[in-house]
């Protein structure tokens, strides 16, 4: 999946600019963020509107985007935002001016500022392919570090057979997917994450509980198993699937459970995020039978649960990494870099129950990432799926620093 990844996708003037709907469809599909850009031939051949309802994005095609207002269409800002340009198809035209750097449009202004991995996906006929011209411009465009993705050979508009047709969109999005998954530094490690809640037996009906879902362990397990890690996903009671065969569920009740269940693995493990809402306390004793409703108070004694992110802490190596939550209610910053530095961890998510839309059973969470030496990252609110990416991007690039 491409969750958190910004592709931006070129249009030039080609009959094969039908198929980049397709490409783009492919794009949303595997969770990628999409923008797009045109060159005002290609929309003679498919129109913004359809890629921009396809995208869930303004298409952008010229340099002015307001006539009267003078509002521009920023193609820097544009080509910084991407993590990823690929323009599909690249017509003859385009790939000579993007070798000229002729920046007459907007699509080849955004390619010059571009500081993201670009790809073009060259559809011609199969004279204009064969052309020393086009074979010159795409090997300079290769000498600079532009992945060509070769075009096929078949029926071609003109009537012709040969070399020229672009690439299908399920291949090149394959491609695409394929180019993250080999960057990401988490393929192959072993990733140990706890969530959901814990529930701690009062009697045979009844417990002592609390609001999570699960969803932001399962989120989270998602995730990193799209990145190609190996993910054990240690939860807490949910209604909610984990859909991802990939992903090894250990299915636990009790913060005793999950205990048990983290200490026979960690130490296998390279990596720890721990998102579970683990019940501080359980009853001392557990009823053999359901308490009957007898007198007007009754009285529960609590023992301390063990604290699992706190022995994992304890029992980290250098070459291990461990992420834990923080759910705070008041001083809240302050809280959280105490359970930083007790609980040894490289990184705190900490969020706030004062932040609406934050914390249990909503789908958007509002975070901050508390690290030592008093560092601090803020994040608006965002739907969690996003807000998990940023989770594991943030481990990446420590992991890669
Ligand atoms: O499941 P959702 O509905 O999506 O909700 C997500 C969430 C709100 C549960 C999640 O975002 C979150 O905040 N999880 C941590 C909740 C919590 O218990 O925070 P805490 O501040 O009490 O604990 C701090 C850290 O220690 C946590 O990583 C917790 O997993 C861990 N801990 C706490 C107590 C304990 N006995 N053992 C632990 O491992």
């Amino acid at each position: 999946m491409l969750s958190g990844k910004k592709i931006l996708v070129g249009v030039t003037g080609s009959i094969a600019a039908y198929k980049t709907a397709y490409l783009i469809r492919e794009l949303i599909k595997l969770e990628a963020e999409v923008k797009v850009i045109m060159t005002k031939a290609s929309s003679d051949f498919i129109s913004p509107l359809t890629l921009a309802t396809l995208s869930k994005n303004p298409v952008a095609i010229d340099f002015v985007k307001d006539e009267e207002s003078g509002e521009w269409e920023n193609h820097v800002a544009l080509g910084l935002w991407a993590d990823l340009f690929i323009i599909a198809p690249a017509s003859a035209n385009s790939i000579s001016k993007l070798v000229s750097g002729n920046a007459d449009n907007l699509l080849v202004a955004t390619y010059l500022s571009a500081k993201c991995p670009v790809w073009i996906a060259p559809a011609m006929d199969l004279d204009m392919f064969k052309h020393f011209s086009t074979n010159e411009n795409l090997s300079k465009l290769r000498d600079k570090g532009v992945h060509v993705i070769e075009p096929t050979e078949g029926e071609l508009a003109s009537g012709l057979e040969g070399k020229g047709r672009m690439e299908e969109p399920e291949v090149i999005a394959q491609l695409i997917h394929e180019y993250f998954m080999a960057d990401s530094i988490l393929k192959g490690r072993n990733i140990l994450i706890t969530g959901g809640p814990t529930y701690e037996a009062i009697d045979p009906v009844r417990f002592i509980g609390n609001h999570s879902s699960g969803k932001t362990g399962i989120l989270l397990a998602d995730e990193c198993a799209k990145r190609g890690a190996k993910v054990t996903l240690i939860t807490g009671p949910t209604n909610i699937k984990v859909k991802d065969p990939h992903i090894n569920v250990i299915n636990v009740r009790s913060a005793l459970e999950m205990m048990q269940a983290v200490e026979k693995l960690w130490s296998g493990m390279d990596i720890g995020i721990f998102s579970a809402a683990v019940a501080d306390y359980r009853p001392l004793e557990v009823a053999d039978e359901k308490i009957k409703k007898s007198d007007e108070e009754l009285t529960i004694k609590l023992v301390k649960n063990p604290d699992i992110l706190l022995w994992t802490g304890e029992h980290k190596r250098a070459d291990q990494y461990l992420v834990g939550f923080a759910l705070e209610t008041e001083n809240e910053v302050e809280n959280g870099f105490k359970k930083l530095a007790k609980k040894n961890l490289d990184l705190l998510v900490l969020n706030s129950l004062n932040d609406k839309g934050a914390g249990f059973g909503h789908d958007t969470n509002k975070v901050s990432f508390l690290k030592t030496n008093n560092k601090i990252r803020s994040f608006e609110l965002k739907d969690k799926s996003a807000v998990m990416a940023d989770i594991i991007n943030e481990i990446e690039e420590d992991l890669e620093s």
